[in-house]
């Protein structure tokens, strides 16, 4: 069964083929950020407009790299929500159309059931079933995942996200958007313990997070600072965010795999590319022993490869695929609305 995904929720237009038998046959990306970049963020409608640009031939590139013609699809999986509402109806409507062009099915898949899968993209992937920590830049989760369209949501966050947390503290501390990667390269140049920030909801009891108040002190921070900011001063405060929220997620990492008894944990979303994350997360798994998975680098931030692969696995799990043409996008979609049996 070859299916052929594309996601277009936010600002990178992804477009991949899987192939159910062979695995992950050839995947081609577009990343917005360097046109959202001037505007500090993403415009939701210069996204859309750059979807359309970018699909076709994004299509073209994986079809000649997988070595497969588009007549041998036998499904269109793409990205229906969560997201920006432009961006999600240019794949969907690009699906649909080539969809009932070719005579083949859709399947609608939700964004975050595609980072939650994307580790078994990987050549180790894990076995069901696992804690997923999802930390991208909408959202903070923790999941148990029993198996394909079976998820429980242990904990999430009560206000921003981490990724967000990570690009907001980046914006105050005057760094380019998407802050996130360069504010954790800033900090492996910053000495721990210099500033203190807090490490909100670490005792809270539950599995859930806050990082609006960390991105407060951060500010309060640069608040007390003379302009303009100087590199040490930078370096150290980028340091002290990413040490409290990394600290915060790993606590609550392992508070979950405590819970649930179980002894994988899956980390996924674009904050999972984080290096002292991983170096955290990697220390205490040899400590506490378990096992810890991450998506390769390319698959942490959005991508087709991750839509493709949640479309087979629900199509093999059963889910029905639906016939081409008819179609809506869900711009707000919690994980927990989607059923074992099917996205609708
Ligand atoms: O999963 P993703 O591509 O998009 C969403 O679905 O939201 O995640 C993007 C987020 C951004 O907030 C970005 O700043 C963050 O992931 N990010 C990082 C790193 N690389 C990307 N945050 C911390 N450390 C990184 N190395
Ligand atoms: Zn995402």
């Amino acid at each position: 069964m070859l299916i052929l995904g594309i996601e277009s929720s936010c600002d990178e237009t992804g477009i991949a083929l899987y192939d159910s038998a062979a695995g992950l046959l050839a995947h081609a990306l577009h990343s917005q950020v360097a046109m959202h970049a001037e505007y500090g963020g993403v415009v939701p409608e210069l996204a859309s407009r750059d979807h359309i640009r970018r699909v076709v031939p994004l299509l073209r590139e994986a079809l000649a790299q997988s070595g497969r013609a588009l007549a041998e699809v036998d499904a269109v999986a793409y990205t229906r929500g969560p997201g920006l509402s432009g961006a999600l109806l240019v794949g969907c409507a690009f699906a649909e159309a080539l969809a009932l062009a070719l005579d083949k099915p859709t399947i609608p898949v939700h964004h975050l059931e595609g980072h939650l899968l994307s580790p078994l993209l990987s050549r180790t992937p894990p076995t069901f079933p696992f804690v997923a920590l999802l930390v991208s830049g909408g959202h903070t989760q923790l999941m148990r995942v029993t198996a394909v369209g079976e998820y429980e949501l242990l904990g999430e966050t009560l206000d921003d996200a981490a990724g967000e947390a990570f690009d907001k503290s980046a914006k105050l501390l005057g760094l380019p958007y998407p802050g996130g990667a360069l504010l954790s390269q800033l900090a492996e140049l910053g000495t721990s313990g210099v500033y203190q920030l807090p490490r909100p909801m670490q005792h809270s009891g539950d599995l859930n997070f806050s990082f609006s108040g960390l991105k407060t002190a951060v500010l309060t921070l640069v608040r007390e600072q003379d302009e303009p900011l100087s590199e040490v001063f930078k370096a150290d405060a980028a340091r002290a965010f990413q040490e409290a929220i990394v600290e915060v997620l790993v606590k609550k990492s392992l508070k979950a795999l405590k819970q649930t008894g179980l002894k994988q944990l899956v980390v996924a979303g674009g904050v999972g590319a984080n290096r002292q994350l991983r170096a955290m997360l990697d220390d205490e798994a040899r400590r506490k022993r378990f096992r810890v998975f991450y998506p390769e680098l390319e698959f942490c931030t959005d991508n087709g490869a991750m839509i493709a692969l949640a479309g087979c696995l629900r199509l093999q799990a059963g889910s029905p695929a639906k016939p081409a043409g008819a179609f809506a996008v869900q711009p707000r979609w919690p994980l927990m609305d989607i059923s074992a049996s099917g996205t609708q």
